[in-house]
Order: structure tokens, then C-alpha cells, then sequence
């Protein structure tokens, strides 16, 4: 995609397509610096009724030598001025997108003229924009011998942005730079879980953080099986042993080498199939737990991120990837295993696995001395039951770094809801044989979850995200910039979390 900002006036564009916005009920913004040109065909079209500026409300016209000189003019809603969010901008930028894709045009304009949302600069709303087009015109058609777009070639090649004033282009400009990167990462993060399971193999995941790494100059180490057994990953073991799939524990750096910088470790969940193992899911829905490596998605997204945008820290990223499965040599209910940390574990529910292999991972991190570790993973039930398909879950053990974490969702619109970690949870997991238990039952199971995470992470301030309900789009989720399936939730909260980081 070739995305380009330019100076010009709006009237003047001889292009394709022209998107120009305005609020709900006024015209204002760019859709009234063209109504001028038209000579108030606009507002005619709002005094009629026809179009009420209501957010991703659309209206076509055709004014083509009529005093401006784009073929057509799309006139989108973004809802009352005093609502309008950052989010906002993406979706009315993805629901114009999607439009204009599926006219089979090849490029269009559009500007940011009139949009504001305080107290945030244009860089961001520019950020936004973009976002809103590139993750609305993701598509996932590979494994389809016929694709959508055959009759009109690719799709959109190109959007350009315009502003009508100079001194702007160089802010726009920075915003898209950024929107473009993370919107892309994004888009990688969910073509990684929309694989199936039998492409999308730990090993699979493991070659496309390595080829990715080399494209972006990162560091990549995988560790295989009997480097595992070194480190005594008696727990990502336990899970591993029902697949024929080698497990692989994917370790991603960036800025290594650089002395005196601070240190965030970024955990992903690499389950690339989980079936439940011995504790065997439902037939029906499984195949959605193809994407239950969605949070070691995000984490490899995020690195590349870090990478392509220089950022003035080291970022480590660390993705244990493993097929959970039944089999003669499968993980028992009521096995006993014992951790890197030394810690033992009674496996009650061979699918409680997330937070098994987690354990290794969150103790490996330890090695960084970091200075923060966040870890998402497609971690529980619970959690969809709690907070459906909107919002992630955040739990932590350090106040100041779950308020950066949550600045970072805000600015993101990749919405947290924190829950409780209080000792009284921490109790429920402690174990009848062993240290602790894998599951203490269905009662507050995303925060018993939570809690067993928090026996590998006390040497370090950290936040955990189970993102089981936001990974994937669930019933009723209908914005524009989030197509069917994958979300690649996750990774434009990292990326913000990142970037402000040390601010
Ligand atoms: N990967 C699942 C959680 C999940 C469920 C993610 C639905 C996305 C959508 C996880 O490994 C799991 O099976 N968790 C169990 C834990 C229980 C056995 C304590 C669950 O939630 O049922
Ligand atoms: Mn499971
Ligand atoms: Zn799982």
C-alpha cells in the first residue's frame, strides 16, 4: 500500500475518489470547504434529511465538473462534533475504506480538515486514520483459489492525504509513518491466527519471527526441546508432550547490545492448537482454538514494531509455542510437574495450559532484570464470560505500570477492565500435593488464572491481559476495522505502551 500527504486544495483534486467528513447534524469540516465548490449541494442534501452525519453514515454523489474536480465525492458521518473520539476516526476512516474498495477502485483522498478530537495533535488523528484504512481493508483469502478481488486487481494501491495547509504535512506525514507500521504489524499478527493449526505449527511461528527478525534487524533465538529440558521448562513440557508438533520457545530482541537503555519483556501464549489435551474440549467451536497463540502473535508484532520505529529501549519478547493434544504419551489429570522456577504443579485440567507454559516464560524473563513485563494470552473462559468481546481483562502486581497500561489502551481504543488480584485469590491455587494447582474451578477463573501466574512473577513489576474475548471478533462485534476473525488485538496497545514509555 502506497500512502502519500500532500498540500492542495480539495476542489482541485482530480482523482478517483474524494472522502470528505462532517459532524452530525452541521456541515463542517472538509465536507463544507466542497460544499462551497458545489454550490451547496451538501447542504441541500442534509436540509432534504437524506444525510444525517451520524457516524459511518455514507453518501455518494457524482459532481464531476460541477466546480470540483474529483469523479466522486464520498460525504462520511462522524457523529456529533463533542462525541467524536480517536476511535471514532478509525471506524468513519474504515467504514470509507471499505466503501471504496468494494467499488473495486484502485486509490482515493482524504483529509483530516475539521477533525478534532483534543486534546490530541494531527500527528495522532493522522495515526488514526490510517489505522482505520489499513485495518479495514485487511483480508485473509490465501487459502481461497478464487480471490474477491480478481475482476479488479488488488484492491486500494494507494490513499493519499491532503491538507490544505502546509506547515501541517510534515505532523501528517509522522502519523502515518507510524499508523502504516502498526497497522501492517497488526495485519501480520492476524494472518498468524487466522493460519489453521496445520499451517500455523510452533515451528511455523518459529521461521516467521526468525524471517521477520532478519527483515527488521532483531535478534532471534529458538529454543527446541532438548534446550527446554536443559532449562528444566518442566512446565511448557508437560504441554508439549501429547503433540507430535516440537514444542519451540521463541526469543525475540531488540537493542540487545545497547547498554544503560530500560528493559520490557513482552510474554506471549503460542498455544498454536489447543484441543484441550486429556481434558478434552467440546467438538463444537474448537476449531476457533487455532488462534489460542494469538497473544505470541501480538508479542512478535509488537518487536517488529519496536524495530521498524527505532524506539530508545530494549524490548524482549518471548513466546513459548506449543500444540496442547491427547495422546498416549499426553499429560494425566493429576500429574505432578515441576516448573524452571522450582516450583511443582498438580495438573488438575490439562487445559488450564496457557498459564503452564506462561510459567516458564515469565521465569525465563527474570534473566532481563526488566524493568516491566506484560504478558497477553488467550488465557480463559472466564473472561469472555465477563467482559464479552469488548474488552481485555488487566490484572498486575504494580499500580504505576497497570496506569501506564491502561494510558496506552486509551489512546490504542483497545479497551482494558481491570480485576482484583487479592491474596484471598492467590489462596484458591495453592495445591493439595504439589506447591500449587493448575485450576481452582470455574469461580473467578480469570483471576485464579491470574493468580497462578503471579507465583513467576514476583521478582518484577507486570501486567497480564487475557485477551480470549478480544483476540477473535466475537458475536455482535461490527466495526469496520475489525474484519471477521483475527483481530491482532494487542498489538497497537503494546506499540503505544512502548512509545510512551520514559515520557
Ligand atoms: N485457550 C483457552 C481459553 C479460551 C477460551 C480462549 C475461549 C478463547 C476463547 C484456555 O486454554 C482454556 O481452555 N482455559 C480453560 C481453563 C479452565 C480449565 C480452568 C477455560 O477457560 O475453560
Ligand atoms: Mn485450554
Ligand atoms: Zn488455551
Amino acid at each position: 500500500m502506497e500512502l502519500k500527504v500532500k498540500t492542495g486544495k480539495l476542489k482541485e483534486e482530480a482523482v478517483e475518489a474524494l472522502v470528505v467528513s462532517t459532524y452530525e447534524k452541521e456541515l463542517a469540516g472538509s465536507a463544507r470547504t466542497v460544499d462551497e465548490a458545489l454550490g451547496g449541494t451538501l447542504n441541500r442534501l442534509i436540509e432534504a434529511g437524506d444525510f444525517k452525519g451520524k457516524l459511518n453514515e455514507m453518501a455518494w454523489l457524482y459532481p464531476w465538473g460541477e466546480g470540483i474536480a474529483a469523479k466522486r465525492l464520498l460525504v462520511v458521518g462522524l457523529g456529533k462534533r463533542e462525541e467524536l473520539t480517536l476511535d471514532k476516526v478509525r471506524e468513519a476512516a474504515g467504514t470509507a475504506a471499505r466503501e471504496i474498495s468494494g467499488k473495486g477502485l484502485k486509490s482515493f483522498t482524504t483529509s483530516l480538515y475539521g477533525v478534532e478530537v483534543l486534546p490530541h495533535p494531527i500527528e495522532v488523528l493522522a495515526q488514526a486514520l490510517i489505522e482505520g484504512s489499513l485495518l479495514s481493508l485487511y483480508k485473509f483469502d490465501q487459502y481461497k483459489s478464487k480471490k474477491e478481488n480478481d475482476e479488479n486487481g488488488k484492491g486500494i494501491e494507494q490513499i493519499t492525504v491532503l491538507s490544505e495547509e502546509a506547515k501541517e504535512v510534515s505532523k501528517i506525514e509522522e502519523g502515518v509513518r507510524i499508523g502504516q507500521i502498526v497497522s501492517e504489524a497488526t495485519n501480520f499478527a492476524r494472518d498468524l491466527s487466522n493460519h489453521p493449526a496445520n499451517i500455523a505449527t510452533p515451528t511455523m511461528l518459529a521461521e516467521q519471527a526468525e524471517k521477520m527478525a532478519r527483515e527488521v534487524g532483531l535478534n532471534c533465538r529458538i529454543l527446541s526441546k532438548p534446550e527446554m529440558e536443559e532449562l528444566k521448562m518442566g512446565a511448557l513440557l508437560a504441554v508439549a508432550r501429547g503433540s507430535q508438533e516440537p514444542p519451540k520457545f521463541i526469543i525475540l530482541e531488540y537493542n540487545a547490545d545497547k547498554k544503560d537503555l530500560d528493559t520490557i519483556v513482552l510474554v506471549g501464549k503460542g498455544v498454536t492448537f489447543d484441543s484441550g489435551g486429556i481434558s478434552l474440549k467440546p467438538a463444537e467451536g474448537m476449531d476457533a482454538m487455532k488462534m489460542d497463540m494469538s497473544g505470541g502473535a501480538a508479542v512478535i508484532a509488537a518487536l517488529r514494531c519496536a524495530a521498524a520505529l527505532n524506539l530508545p529501549l530494549k524490548v524482549v519478547g518471548l513466546v513459548p509455542a506449543t500444540e496442547n493434544l491427547p495422546s498416549g504419551s499426553a499429560t494425566k489429570p493429576g500429574d505432578i510437574v515441576t516448573a524452571s522456577s522450582g516450583t511443582t504443579i498438580e495438573i488438575l485440567n490439562t487445559d488450564a495450559e496457557g498459564r503452564l507454559i506462561l510459567a516458564d516464560a515469565l521465569t525465563y524473563a527474570k534473566r532481563y532484570s526488566p524493568r516491566a513485563v506484560i504478558d497477553l494470552a488467550t488465557l480463559t473462559g472466564a473472561c469472555v464470560v465477563a467482559l464479552g468481546y469488548i474488552a481485555c481483562a488487566m490484572l498486575g502486581n504494580n499500580r504505576e505500570l497497570m496506569e501506564k497500561v491502561r494510558a496506552a489502551s486509551e489512546l490504542s481504543g483497545e479497551r482494558l477492565w481491570e480485576l482484583p488480584l487479592w491474596e484471598d485469590y492467590k489462596e484458591l491455587i495453592k495445591g493439595d500435593l504439589a506447591d500449587i494447582k493448575n485450576t481452582a474451578g470455574r469461580e473467578g477463573g480469570t483471576i485464579t488464572g491470574a493468580a497462578f501466574l503471579s507465583r513467576f512473577t514476583e521478582d518484577y513489576p507486570w501486567v497480564h491481559l487475557d485477551i480470549a474475548g478480544t483476540a477473535w471478533t466475537g458475536k455482535g462485534v461490527k466495526k469496520s476495522y475489525l474484519p471477521k476473525g483475527a483481530t491482532g488485538f494487542g498489538v497497537r496497545l503494546l506499540v503505544q505502551f512502548l512509545r510512551n514509555w520514559g515520557k
